[in-house]
């Protein structure tokens, strides 16, 4: 069931929303060759706490793995799609990207967003794997419109990426968002006709995230169990926003 929220909850995702976009911000800023995942990660915990926020992912369940994710950040370094581990061993140098993937629940209503962070200077290819997955998904938050269909969102994407010889990542998915971190409906970044299509009403929120890969599409799970990388070695992109559907149009609860 994909549950539509009032005026007044959308408000509240607004809060958790600005918040997990300072956080963003803040870390943004910390990134440069010599600073570890883990400072991020411990930077982030800090803001958190004094916002009297609590950590959306740590602790949080994944079925899939059998175990509780135990940071507040995933940190997916180059080639690693979702879920890296914030570490004290992993020293950032240019050339690399680092995907920054948050979350936060303020006053009972959830926040969900991630960029992608380019350290020092990365290849013109690499920098363009940022741009067109940026670019994928703002023409995806424009598709966020009562009466449009869930596949245009995911059509969109898919189209932006794969047009510009970019791949989508199949195993991971966007999702609805809002007293629960993950609700209905998933948010694919491709089409597949055998998925539901529901329609957009106004009070549906979708956490839109491309995660986009420099080669092939296909993915492999790292030796830690919870990494998703690339199974070619490529580099892959991941930005995320939560978007709620209103009468306006699309409004971007994870930024000002
Ligand atoms: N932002 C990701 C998602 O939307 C990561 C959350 S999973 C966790 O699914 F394990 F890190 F919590
Ligand atoms: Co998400």
């Amino acid at each position: 069931m994909i549950i539509r929220k009032s005026p007044a909850e959308l408000e509240k995702m607004r809060a958790s929303g600005l918040l997990v976009h300072q956080i963003l911000q803040v870390l943004k800023e910390m990134v440069q060759e010599g600073v570890t995942t883990m400072d991020l990660e411990k930077t982030a915990e800090r803001i958190m706490s004094d916002a009297g926020a609590r950590p959306a992912f740590k602790g949080y369940y994944v079925r899939a793995v059998g175990a509780t994710y135990p940071y507040v950040l995933c940190t997916s370094v180059n080639d690693e799609i979702v879920h890296g581990m914030p570490s004290a061993r992993r020293t950032l140098k240019s050339g690399d990207v680092v995907s920054i993937d948050t979350g936060v629940q303020l006053n009972g209503y959830y926040g969900d967003s991630a960029i992608t962070v380019p350290v020092g200077h990365v290849n013109g290819r690499v920098e363009r794997l940022l741009q067109v997955t940026r670019e994928a998904l703002e023409l995806a938050i424009e598709k966020v419109r009562p009466g449009n269909r869930l596949f245009d969102v995911c059509g969109t994407i898919q189209q932006h990426v794969e047009g510009n010889g970019f791949s989508v990542v199949r195993e991971f998915v966007g999702h609805g968002i809002g007293t629960q971190m993950h609700e209905e409906p998933q948010v694919p970044n491709y089409v597949d006709p055998r998925n539901e299509n529901p329609r957009l009403k106004e009070g549906i929120v979708l956490a839109i995230e491309p995660m986009v890969n420099s080669g092939g599409p296909e993915s492999k799970m790292s030796k830690n169990r919870w990494t998703g990388v690339t199974k070619d070695g490529s580099f892959s992109a991941h930005f995320e926003h939560c978007v709620a559907v209103t009468s306006n149009g699309p409004w971007v609860l994870t930024r000002p």
